[in-house]
């Protein structure tokens, strides 16, 4: 019995020494014996009413899964303290925070009540995960003595949703900025305007809400849809009103993320045309909102052309001052520096037709389409400066005005261009960092036209070579939700892609490694089951590489998820594990064979089978 309960202390012992999954990793972990344990009559101080509002949201929240009622109170003898520093600590800057804790006490202290609050995320992620819970359930509140220093590499660490395509509601949105602030993102990037939604009402243009914001109702594949029929009520859609929009910047800023709302122009507006057509040159009044209609062709030199007008004319005074309310109103209510203008895949075969464009480029010297672009972002950069903001836009084949801040979604090139020339950078470059593209097994996944896997978005290294790192503000992980219609899916492809993320934006380049990032995921896992917060499980899915050698097809596979086999056939039989392990790369045999696989761990089927003729193995070949 005393063996027993030597074991058992042990491996109580054990398991909170070893070292905790804190996600992002923060600078310095430095972990002691013993453990801090929670008890109903805990008490956490704070002072001064900034650290108040701290205390009390973790005392709501240790409540909620504990059961326990939490006293707050002011002052230092709390047996979890808040403290702001009197004298700031440089090395911790705005968002850090250290956080000690000894089998009595909890201490979280910071310069700034943002690094109280990463220290407080941090301490929550020390606890058991039953911490997460919605409702009362039992556990051991046992965390482990520690000290953690931490601090962020990059000020900007943001998630971009696209609201337009499909929406999400406001109570969706303030879930998700929630639950992003527990990874330390600070930067909420909202795409409140495309073809297929307006999404924040406009006062002053009630239209944009009123036509722009629905859309008739489509299911099926995005972009194959069906065009609307003459008459067809809109039905589908939805916008924040100006009430919401203020009540979701007040839940983001005690959360520490600020908002950065996106207005895309001059293309990619068909639903502000749909409510005002005089805006394009068309003046067509029979655009409407687009349900996700196959409405743009890409060709293989990466031009594209759209075939319904949904581009702003910029020869036209009114779209000037169409855009002028626009910002006044974006502007008053959203306090963050930025305003977010678009800029990108702007179609300009309407402009080149139009008698108001062709009059304005010669009277302005204009020689090229991409430069009567460049007007027209200055243009929009000047209203934007009369309202005290900045402009911030994605990279696209124009230049952006000298001064503005350059989002870079099409790889690193733009990036260290733009850099060169000055401006500051966010790092968003698509095949590192966009969410919507398929993070798993082809065949598996519904279809999207890329592919990302949770590693490769780890592997994101936001400094390209040769550039000045002051030039680079963070990076962000961005949601087109085409084909995102529910927010329970919008949170399958956010994560575990923006954990990997987090890591990126936040932690130190040299700490940050995918084998010890393997092995944290699955503590973050069952935080989200038991959160109810959605993820994809594409990391036990073996990623299949298929080479050719003397025209025999080679097959090598691999899993992002640690400690898992992965056995396979090649007969025509559903495989288990007393089919073949996979070691090594294997020579498959000639004829119309079937690759069927699948992952087990301990002896249990962990990921999906995946099943590839022949045929299918031959297009994946390796060039
Ligand atoms: C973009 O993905 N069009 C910015």
């Amino acid at each position: 019995m005393k063996r027993i309960i030597t074991l058992a202390m042990l491996f109580v012992f054990v398991q909170l020494n070893a070292q905790p999954s804190l996600v992002p990793q923060p600078v310095l972990v430095e972990l002691q014996t013993g453990y801090f344990e929670l008890s109903k009559t805990n008490t956490i101080s704070f002072i001064g009413s900034q650290s108040e509002k701290i205390a009390q949201m973790l005392a709501t929240k240790l409540s909620i899964s504990t059961g326990y009622q939490f006293l707050t109170k002011e002052g230092k003898s709390g047996d979890i303290r808040f403290k702001l520093n009197t004298k700031p600590d440089e090395i911790l800057g705005n968002e850090g925070y250290t956080l000690l804790v000894n089998s009595n006490t909890v201490e979280i202290s910071a310069n700034k009540p943002s690094g109280l609050f990463y220290g407080m995320q941090t301490l929550l992620q020390l606890f058991p995960a039953e911490i997460e819970s919605n409702k009362t359930i039992t556990a051991e509140w046992k965390i482990p003595s520690v000290k953690i220093t931490d601090y962020p590499r990059f000020g900007w660490r943001g998630i971009m949703l696209d609201v337009s395509r499909h929406f999400f509601t406001k109570e969706e949105v303030k879930t998700h900025i929630e639950q992003l602030s527990k990874y330390k993102f600070n930067t909420f990037h909202w795409h409140l305007s495309d073809d297929n939604g307006w999404r924040v009402e406009i006062k002053s243009l009630p239209k944009l809400t009123e036509i722009g914001a629905w859309r008739v109702e489509r299911n099926g594949q995005f972009s194959e849809r069906a065009n609307p029929k003459p008459g067809e009520p809109a039905t589908y859609g939805g916008f924040y009103t100006q009430e919401d929009i203020k009540e979701i910047v007040a839940f983001a800023n005690e959360r520490n993320v600020t908002i950065v709302p996106e207005i895309d122009i001059p293309g990619h507006s068909m639903a502000a045309i749909a409510a005002y057509p005089e805006l394009c040159c068309t003046k067509d009044t029979s655009i409407k909102v687009n349900p996700g209609t196959p409405f743009s062709e890409w060709y293989a030199d990466g031009s594209f052309k759209m075939l319904i007008d949904n581009t702003l004319n910029p020869s036209d005074e009114k779209v000037y001052e169409f855009l002028d309310k626009v910002f006044t109103e974006i502007a008053a209510l959203f306090p963050n520096e930025y305003i977010h203008v678009g800029g990108d895949e702007c179609y300009k075969g309407y402009w080149a037709n139009d008698p108001g464009c062709q009059a304005l480029m010669k009277k302005m010297n204009i020689n090229e389409l991409e430069d009567l672009q460049t007007y027209f972002m200055n243009r929009v950069s000047n209203i934007l400066k009369s309202k005290n903001k900045k402009m911030l836009g994605w990279d696209a084949d124009n230049e952006l005005t000298a001064d503005a801040t350059v989002m870079c979604w099409r790889g690193f090139k733009g990036a260290i261009e733009a850099a060169k020339l000055g401006h500051n950078v966010v790092m968003t470059p698509s095949l590192w960092a966009y969410l919507d593209y398929q993070q798993g097994e082809l065949t598996i996944e519904p279809p999207v036209y890329e592919s990302l896997r949770l590693k490769k978005c780890y592997e994101l290294e936001p400094v390209p070579d040769g550039v000045d790192s002051k030039y680079i503000l963070g990076g962000q992980g961005n949601l087109w939700a085409e084909n995102v219609p529910t927010f329970r899916y919008a949170q399958y492809m956010t994560y575990p892609r923006a954990w990997s993320l987090s890591e990126v934006f936040w932690s130190p380049k040299e700490s940050r490694n995918w084998s010890s990032f393997q092995n944290k995921l699955e503590a973050h896992f069952q935080r989200a089951d038991i959160a109810e917060v959605n993820y994809s499980k594409a990391i036990y899915d073996p990623i299949i590489n298929i080479s050719k050698k003397n025209d025999k097809l080679w097959l090598e596979m691999e899993c992002e998820a640690p400690r898992v086999d992965i056995y396979y056939t090649v007969d025509c039989t559903m495989p288990d594990i007393f089919s073949s392990k996979y070691t090594n790369a294997i020579e498959l045999p000639d004829g119309p064979i079937t690759l069927r696989t699948i992952a087990y761990r301990s002896g249990k089927p962990i990921g999906h089978l995946i099943t590839l003729t022949r045929e299918e193995l031959e297009k994946r070949v390796r060039k």
